[in-house]
C-alpha cells in the first residue's frame, strides 16, 4: 500500500472536488442577495480549504516523484517518455499555482468590498482557468502512473 499515493489522490479530490463545486455554485446561484450572503462567509473556509489540499498535493506529489526516481530524471533534464509527460504535469501544475495565487489576492482584497470589472474579470478567469487545468492535469497524471505501474 502506498500511503503516500493514497494522500496525494484524497488531495486531489479535495482540490479538484472543492473546485468543481464553487463552479456549479457560481453558475446556479444567481440571486445577488444570496450571493452577497454566501460568498464572504464560505469564501475564506473554501479558500484556506482550497490551500491546504494545494499544499499536500505539491509535498505528496514531490515525494512520490522523488521516490520512483523521476524528479533525479528530471532533475538531470532526461527526456523519457515518462519524464516529459511529468515535465508537462508541472508546467500546468505552476500555471495552477499561479492563477491561485492571482485568485487568492482579489479574494483577499474584495471579500467584504464590491468588486471592479477588471477585478471581476481576473477573479472569474482564473477560477475557470484553474477549473480546466485541473482536468489536464488529472489526464497527465493518470498517463504517468499508466507508464510506473
Ligand atoms: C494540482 C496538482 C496535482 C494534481 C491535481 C495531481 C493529481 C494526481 C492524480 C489524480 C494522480 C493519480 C493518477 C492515477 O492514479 O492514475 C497523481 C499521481 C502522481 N502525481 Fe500528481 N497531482 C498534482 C501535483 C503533483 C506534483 C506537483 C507532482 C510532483 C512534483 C506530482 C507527481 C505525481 C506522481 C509521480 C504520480 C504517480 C504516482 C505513482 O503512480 O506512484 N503530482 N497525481
Amino acid at each position: 500500500m502506498n500511503w503516500i499515493l493514497y494522500i496525494h489522490l484524497i488531495a486531489a479530490m479535495a482540490w479538484i472536488g472543492g473546485s468543481i463545486f464553487l463552479f456549479v455554485l457560481g453558475i446556479t446561484l444567481r440571486d445577488k442577495e444570496q450571493q452577497h450572503a454566501i460568498y464572504p462567509v464560505i469564501g475564506p473556509i473554501f479558500g484556506y480549504f482550497e490551500i491546504v489540499a494545494l499544499i499536500i498535493l505539491l509535498l505528496s506529489g514531490t515525494w512520490l516523484a522523488y521516490d520512483s526516481g523521476l524528479l533525479n530524471a528530471l532533475a538531470i533534464g532526461d527526456h523519457s517518455k515518462i519524464v516529459d509527460l511529468l515535465r508537462i504535469k508541472l508546467w500546468f501544475v505552476l500555471l495552477i499555482i499561479i492563477a491561485s495565487l492571482l485568485h487568492f489576492y482579489i479574494a483577499l482584497k474584495t471579500n467584504t468590498k464590491a468588486r471592479s470589472l477588471l477585478e471581476n474579470l481576473i477573479s472569474r478567469g482564473s477560477s475557470l482557468l484553474i477549473f480546466f487545468l485541473n482536468l489536464v492535469v488529472v489526464y497527465y497524471a493518470i498517463l504517468i502512473r499508466g507508464i510506473i505501474h
